[in-house]
């Protein structure tokens, strides 16, 4: 199996590497430090490593930025940065990707708890995580050729405490393996059109 990460150097991108490695070739990538650069934020990088990757089995994104601040302080242009890069970069990637999976392969784009679970000044990012999770179960019912699409929505990951804790307080930290695991079921199962959550 030939598997695409994007953001795969990341906290949780380089646990999904790590829990996916066994299933077959795994090709990292992300803007700096990778085997194929790319920018999700422009279908014409996106696009551009799609032709170099070629055919795969799998997609799988745990990259996707969003600005957190104030809404009463949150610009358009700030909130441009999520619409951007976490809602459309993920959502690209599955218009652009989609010709390049082979016969029964998959898709699986990362959300997060914010969504579900509000914090003060997560209002952008919560905004780009139900998107995908909109976008995700409405494709997965007209996807061609078997491809199936799910999103893994985790809650803060204990490797990111000391960036994120403040923001979290009460909040049931995850280890990054565990939410690993739900690309695993989403790559490796059946299911197709879930929000995998790891809370
Ligand atoms: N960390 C958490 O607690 C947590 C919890 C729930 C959900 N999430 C979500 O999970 C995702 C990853 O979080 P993380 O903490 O692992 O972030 P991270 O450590 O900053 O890693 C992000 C990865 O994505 C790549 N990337 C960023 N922007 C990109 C772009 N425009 N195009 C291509 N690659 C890009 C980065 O590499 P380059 O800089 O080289 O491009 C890096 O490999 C985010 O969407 C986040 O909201 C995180």
């Amino acid at each position: 199996m030939k598997i695409l990460v994007i953001g795969a150097k990341g906290t949780l991108g380089s646990a999904v590497v790590e829990e996916l490695k066994d299933i077959g070739e795994i090709i990292q990538a992300s803007r700096t430090h990778a085997d194929i650069k790319v920018d999700i934020t422009s279908p014409e990088s996106i696009q551009q490593m799609f032709e170099e990757v070629g055919e795969i089995d799998a997609i799988v994104c745990t990259a996707g930025a969003a600005h957190f601040g104030p809404v009463e302080k949150m610009t358009p242009e700030l909130n441009r940065i999520a619409v951007e890069s976490k809602l459309l970069g993920q959502i690209n990637l599955v218009l652009l990707g989609l010709p390049y999976i082979r016969d029964n392969g998959s898709i699986t784009l990362i959300t997060g708890i914010l969504m579900d679970d509000p914090i003060v000044n997560g209002a952008s990012s919560a905004m780009a995580n139900g998107g995908v999770r909109a976008f995700v179960s409405s494709a997965a019912i007209e996807l061609p050729r078997g491809i199936r699409i799910n999103s893994v929505s985790p809650n803060v990951l204990e490797e990111s405490l000391e960036k994120y804790g403040p923001s979290f307080e009460g909040f049931k930290a995850v280890p990054a393996k565990d939410a690993a695991l739900a690309f695993r079921k989403s790559v490796l199962g059946a299911q197709t059109g879930q929000s995998y959550t790891v809370y």
